[in-house]
């Protein structure tokens, strides 16, 4: 363990006590959607056989498991997150695939990370939750050995992610936003949408050659439009207002909300699997100096 000496942030224990069976629910929906967004890049990225790799904020560690297998047995994969349940189901998926090359371990990234210790870092998805994000940027490149190489995935804007905003827009013409000092996961899943601001915050974290490349994906967010609304009512920026609301009067307008959500999951494309939305990520690559 990482914190083993540190007491968990309230941060970390939110997400392993209200998140984590929210997302645990949704596995099949997060998980199914994220890792489409790292299918075309995975292959295209610098990593070899041999190679020591940091997957930070790693969750069911999928793409962990996919890396490991790039590196080879004669590489080392580490899988990084503050969540119990999520590294538990990590650790049996890679048993279930023979893989001895990955660890998963819990850790708080911004807390501690391990130093000049690996010659990749990846996150998919991770990033955007931190509270200080440039101070745990800096310790993800000090994971780097000398001229190592670092790739994390985040959301684009809000309004490049139309089917989270409307979650969003739909539980707010409804419920009250969120107060300052709502239990959140965090700035939020759009923090690093923006280009320029987050170029600023990898380079004031010591990065250089910082490129973004943009991928659009579809999603699928329901496997039927019940799924759909559940799913948006639990979890992302939708799911923040009805949980910040209160049970009482958020149950009391349920009614409206899904009546309104429904009409939009409907006008989504639809196939055998469920219904599909668009959604749009950034690619973001730079370099630990050497
Ligand atoms: C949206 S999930 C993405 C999980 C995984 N990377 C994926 O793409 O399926 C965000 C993950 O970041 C983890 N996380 C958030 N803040 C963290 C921190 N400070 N340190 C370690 N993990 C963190 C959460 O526990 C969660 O597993």
């Amino acid at each position: 363990m990482l914190t083993d000496t540190i007491t968990d942030t309230d941060f970390v224990k939110f997400w392993n006590t209200v998140l984590e069976p929210k997302f645990t629910k949704y596995r099949h929906i997060l998980q199914g959607g994220l890792s489409r967004h790292s299918a075309a890049v995975l292959p295209n990225l610098p990593i070899r056989k041999g190679m020591s790799v940091l997957d930070v904020g790693c969750g069911w560690g999928d793409m962990s498991l996919q890396v490991a297998e790039v590196v080879g047995p004669g590489g080392r994969v580490v899988g990084i997150d503050c969540v119990d349940a999520f590294l538990q189901a990590a650790r049996k998926d890679a048993a279930a695939k023979g893989l001895t090359n990955v660890q998963f371990l819990r850790g708080d990234a911004e807390v501690a990370l391990p130093e000049n210790e690996f010659d990749y870092v990846i996150a998919r998805f991770g990033t955007m939750f931190f509270t200080n994000p440039v101070a745990a940027l800096r310790r993800m490149r000090k994971a780097l050995k000398p001229g190592g190489g670092m790739t994390h995935i985040v959301w684009r804007r809000r309004e490049d992610n139309p089917a989270w905003q409307a979650a969003k827009d739909i539980t707010l013409r409804y419920l009250p936003p969120p107060g300052a000092d709502a239990d959140t996961c965090g700035p939020g899943p759009f923090s690093m949408g923006n280009e320029e601001m987050t170029g600023i915050m990898m380079k004031s974290a010591g990065y250089e050659g910082v490129t973004f490349t943009r991928v659009d994906e579809k999603i699928m967010v329901g496997r039927t439009p019940e799924e759909c609304i559940a799913f948006a009512l639990a979890i992302g920026p939708g799911g923040e207002v009805f949980r910040e609301a209160g049970a009482e009067l958020a149950e009391a307008k349920r009614p409206e909300i899904e009546r309104e959500m429904r009409a939009f999951f409907e006008s989504e494309e639809r196939d055998e699997k469920g219904i599909w939305a668009p959604t749009s990520s950034w690619v973001i690559s730079a370099r630990n100096p050497g």
